[in-house]
Parts: C-alpha cells; sequence; structure tokens
C-alpha cells in the first residue's frame, strides 16, 4: 500500500503527544471515566490518573465525552456526475468531516462504463491521496459487467485492500446492472470474502415512471420523488437480498431512505439473512417534503437517489430501528452540488444532479434526533456513527473504539452544547445545506486525527494529503463469520440413483401434438401430433380424452397449470401443448 509521503515525514511536534484528562470514555459496549494518552498518532494508554510525560500537551475533558471519531461509510467527494462533478473536492470534504467529528470517510471510485476497474481504483487513489486530511478508503463500483472484471474484483481484492464492491439497481445505461449481472458479481465478490454494497432502486421503473411524469408536463423536482416512489426502493432491496443470498454473498444495502425498505432488512435480518442496512443523516435528519416547496432552488437541493421521503414520521421510524439494532450504520451519501449544477435540470427533474450534504453534520444530526430524544444512549451512538462500520468494513479495533493500541482519531464530544446548521457557517464547499437553522446538542469541541489535534476552538490545522489510504482485509468477522460455516454445512444435496431407462419423448414421436392458443379458430385435424395426418391417425384419441378444441385441458382447474411450458413456440418445427 502507499503512504502518502507527506504523512511519512509529519514532524514529531509537541502534538504527537497528547493526554486527555477527566472524560468519560465512551465505547460501543461500555463507558468509563478514564484518561487517555496518545503518542506517535497511536493510542499509547488508557486509565486513570496518568501522570504527563514530559512534551505532552493536556486536554481539560471534565464533563466531556471521550469517543471514536467517526467514521462515514458512504461519501462521493469530488465525484465526475451527470454531467458535473460535486464540488466538495478530497480536501474540503475532509475539512468539514473533521470539524463535525468524522475522522475518517468511505469514499466510491466508480468506474465509468468499460473503464476497468484497477484503472478507476488508481485514478480515484490519485485524486484523493494528495487532498486527503483525514483517512479515508475506497468502495470500488461493479458498474458494468464484461470481460477483465471479475479479474479485476479479485486483483482489488488480494492487492489493494479493497473489500467492499458497490452495485447499482438504477441509473439505467450509467451504472445500472441487470440481475443476472448482480448475481455474477455477487458470486465473484463472495468468493473472495468481500462485501457486496448495492443502491437499491428499481432503474427500468424509474425510467418508465420519469417518462409519465414528463407527458404530465411535471418538470420540476417534485417530479423526481414521484418518479421513485418507496415501492421502487423497497422492490429492489427485496430482490438485491434475494440475489445476494443466492450466491451466498453478504450484502450492505447504502443509504436506506424508506420505512419500507427497512422493514425489508429487518425482516431478512430476522431470517438470518447477512445483512446490513445504512441510513443516512438526510434520511435520519429531514424528509421528503421539501421537493414540493415552490422555491425551485430549495426543492432541488434535497434531489438525491433514493428521494427523502415526503412522509414526516420516516425520519424518526428509522432512527427506532437504528437504535434497536435493525439497522446497523450510518453514512451521509455526502455528494453536493452548488445551485448553477443543480440548474442543469431548471426544466427538466431527471437532469439535476443527484447529491446532498452530511459530512460535517451527521454526527450531530444524529445525536440530536437519536440521543437527544431518548432513543439510544451514548454507547448505541458510538456503535452506529463508528464502530459498526469499523467490524464490518474490518478495521476494527484499529478504528471505532478508544483502546490500547488503537490509531489516535478521537473526539472530545460535549453532549449538551449546541450549534445550529448554516451553509454560510459550515466548512463544506456547497452553497446549500439540507439541515438548514436546524439546532444540534452534540457538538465536536476536539477532533484528533492520527494523533495530531485537527479541530479545536472552532480552528481546523489540516494538512493537505495527511490523511492514509487504509487498506482493509478480507473476511471481516462481522460479515463471515456465519457465511463460512454455513458454506460447510449448506451444500447442495446430490441423490445418488438409478438411471431412468424408460422412454424418452421425442419432437416427431406419436404423443407429439400441435400448439393452438386458446380460442383460436382450428380443425381438428391440427391438433394431431403427427405432421399431416388425421385425428384418426393419432396415437391418441383427442375427444375421448378430455382434450378441448377451445384449447381447455383437463387439468386446466389445477392451479399450477399456468406454468407449463410448450417447449417449442408456436409455428416451430413442432410443437405441443402440455
Ligand atoms: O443522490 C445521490 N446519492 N447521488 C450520488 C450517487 C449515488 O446515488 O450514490
Ligand atoms: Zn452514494
Amino acid at each position: 500500500m502507499t503512504t502518502p509521503s507527506k504523512f511519512r515525514n509529519v514532524p514529531k511536534t509537541a502534538q504527537a503527544r497528547i493526554l486527555i484528562k477527566g472524560g468519560k470514555v465512551v465505547n460501543a459496549d461500555h463507558s468509563f471515566y478514564s484518561d487517555v494518552y496518545i503518542e506517535d498518532g497511536t493510542i499509547r494508554q488508557v486509565g486513570k490518573d496518568l501522570i504527563t510525560p514530559g512534551g505532552a500537551k493536556v486536554i481539560d475533558a471534565k464533563g466531556m465525552l471521550i469517543i471514536p471519531g467517526g467514521i462515514d461509510t458512504h461519501t462521493h467527494m469530488q465525484m465526475p456526475f451527470m454531467g458535473t462533478v460535486a464540488v466538495d473536492d478530497f480536501y474540503q470534504g475532509t475539512k468539514a468531516a473533521l470539524a463535525g467529528g468524522t475522522t475518517m470517510i468511505i469514499d466510491h471510485c466508480l468506474p465509468s462504463k468499460g473503464e476497468p476497474l484497477m484503472d478507476a481504483y488508481e485514478k480515484w487513489r490519485g485524486w484523493a491521496d494528495p487532498k486527503v486530511c483525514c483517512d479515508y478508503s475506497l468502495h470500488v463500483g461493479v458498474t458494468w459487467w464484461g470481460d477483465g472484471v471479475a479479474e479485476d474484483i479479485t486483483a482489488l481484492c488480494q492487492e489493494k485492500g479493497i473489500n467492499s464492491f458497490k452495485m447499482f439497481m438504477a441509473y439505467k445505461g450509467i451504472f445500472m446492472l441487470k440481475d443476472d449481472e448482480l448475481y455474477k458479481s455477487y458470486s465473484v465478490i463472495k468468493e473472495n470474502g468481500a462485501l457486496a454494497l448495492m443502491h437499491a432502486e428499481n432503474g427500468d421503473v424509474i425510467e418508465e415512471n420519469t417518462k409519465k411524469m414528463k407527458e404530465l408536463g411535471i418538470s420540476g423536482p417534485e417530479g423526481h420523488l414521484q418518479s421513485r416512489p418507496e415501492d421502487v426502493e423497497k422492490e429492489a432491496v427485496n430482490r438485491s437480498i434475494c440475489i445476494a443470498s443466492q450466491a451466498q454473498c453478504p450484502l450492505y444495502i447504502t443509504k436506506v431512505m424508506s420505512k419500507g425498505s427497512a422493514e425489508v432488512i429487518s425482516k431478512a435480518r430476522g431470517e438470518g439473512k447477512v445483512v446490513f442496512g445504512e441510513p443516512i443523516a438526510a434520511s435520519l435528519g429531514t424528509d421528503g417534503t421539501h421537493y414540493f416547496c415552490k422555491n425551485w432552488r430549495h426543492a432541488a437541493g434535497h434531489v438525491m437517489g433514493p428521494p427523502l421521503r415526503p412522509d414526516p414520521t420516516t425520519p424518526g421510524y428509522l432512527m427506532d430501528l437504528l437504535a434497536n439494532g435493525d439497522l446497523q450504520v450510518t453514512g451521509t451519501d455526502n455528494c453536493t452540488f452548488n445551485a448553477d449544477q443543480k440548474a442543469l435540470g431548471k426544466d427538466d427533474f431527471s437532469q439535476i444532479p443527484n447529491g446532498v450534504n452530511g459530512v460535517e453534520d451527521r454526527m450531530s444530526v444524529i445525536w440530536e434526533k437519536g440521543v437527544m430524544t431518548g432513543k439510544m444512549d451514548a454507547s448505541r451512538f458510538v456503535a452506529v456513527t463508528s464502530t459498526n462500520a469499523a467490524k464490518i468494513f474490518n478495521m476494527y479495533p484499529r478504528k471505532g473504539v478508544i483502546q490500547v493500541g488503537a490509531d489516535a482519531d478521537v473526539v472530545i464530544w460535549d453532549p449538551v452544547a449546541t450549534r445550529v446548521i448554516s451553509k454560510d457557517t459550515h466548512h463544506q464547499a456547497v452553497d446549500f445545506n439540507i439541515f438548514e437553522g436546524m439546532e444540534c446538542h452534540g457538538v465536536a469541541v476536539v477532533t484528533i486525527s492520527q494523533g495530531r489535534i485537527v479541530w479545536e476552538d472552532g480552528q481546523l490545522h489540516v494538512t493537505q494529503g495527511a490523511g492514509r489510504f487504509i487498506p482493509r482485509p478480507l473476511h471481516a468477522p462481522e460479515a463471515y463469520n456465519k457465511i463460512l460455516i454455513r458454506d460447510k454445512v449448506n451444500q447442495p444435496i446430490k441423490i445418488e440413483r438409478e438411471p431412468y431407462d424408460g422412454p424418452i419423448w421425442t419432437p416427431d414421436g406419436p404423443q407429439a401434438q400441435k400448439y393452438v392458443p386458446k380460442g383460436a379458430q382450428s380443425s381438428p385435424e391440427e391438433f394431431n401430433g403427427q405432421r399431416g395426418a388425421s385425428s384418426k391417425s393419432s396415437g391418441r384419441d383427442l375427444h375421448k380424452s378430455g382434450f378441448s378444441l377451445s384449447g381447455r385441458q383437463h387439468d386446466d382447474t389445477v392451479p399450477h397449470r399456468s406454468t407449463h411450458k410448450a417447449l417449442a413456440p408456436p409455428g416451430g418445427k413442432s410443437s405441443i401443448m402440455f
């Protein structure tokens, strides 16, 4: 793995030694009052009344929580998309992340059609490495299927530290895969011990609905919502889980936006399927009523796929499921476009670049809507903002926990301080914020990334390119422990039996009959299996057998009748009806 040279040369300043005193450490499994000592990018000691080593900077954390830095599982920094490029790049986007208490992002490398996955990976590394201010990793998209894709998936797993691959059931003609391609992708991903990620929305239905909206003269952002109703998301979630489980591949549904899809995930988990669900800051913090706003820019600012849902009880419901374990992780899908970029779709909602902000505000929004409402405690907050992500993406316990030996990605969190979110004060490049005006309790007062203070007293102290690419090993226990055992115990069954040695039907044999659609006008001769022969010469007396000239069959009342197939098409060389 390459380590950016800038990081290797980071001098050992006073910040290389930090003692956090008097705070409460909150991990996903328990919390306790403790000091935390950090040196050279690693947590070295966790305990009461630690001695202050020479040269260490001491931070008084009384009344504060000491939590693992947030991990945003879903971002698209500077992504080329829908004819433009996301405005928050790897520099601005990761700076903003740090200001909000997120110390790692997992971004998306999405190859264009036909582009080798490995080439896309190298391109994204080239964009990210010189700019990132915090650690990062990449999900690689399987955005097309063809020669070399399977080999590249394997090479990315074996050589580049990629253990998660993203597929799309939407964005027809751009990223969307068909079901058989999904099955093939899942199979290769599973063989390698990686995780499949899914954008679940039915792209074919969206295309048809979009045409319908336009025919109805609906060209504004409300058309985006109405062309992608909740069922279109829910159906795809269900289908993707079904296909993944046929390939025995663990699955992660990105951006759970609706009650219906959350319930599908929850039910599948109840059935024992290995599937994870990721609601995002947007779906937990706001709703789709904004698409009906008279102000076009405001409505367009919320356009993303799948859309936010207009049922205003959706965010609270998703938070309930996140709190009780039906959903596990949170990301943001941060993919930001300014007003002039959104305006590419001013007369046609289907041309509005999809995407919203979140990377800076996720932690505060979840604290406000999850902890301050009493739905989850601080430990569950840590679980859903960092620990579960670290486990699912196989970075635990390097990330996602305050313990000796872990990376010193640490946040000092004030649980009662408040801040009001606004585009005017946020650190993102984008000129809009979907959480505008929201007052949140829960504020990152100090952010430590790789053992260095990068955010303190409302000021950023970042170095471009200081973030590292974090390679992730295969076979994450969180996803694969059960799967590997199931592979052994659930082998397909083969029955050894005597070979069948009776007669075998042939198209020209005595039993063959000609297919006639129900209700078609036909002479009795046409029902004779022997081409050109009369009914009398048929091996079967059709009048006596109950065979109907109208096409009715003796078993028409049998419920599974409709599943019978004509082995050869009507009018073909020989036809038969079963
Ligand atoms: O609307 C979104 N989310 N845009 C980014 C691309 C994607 O769908 O992930
Ligand atoms: Zn996304």
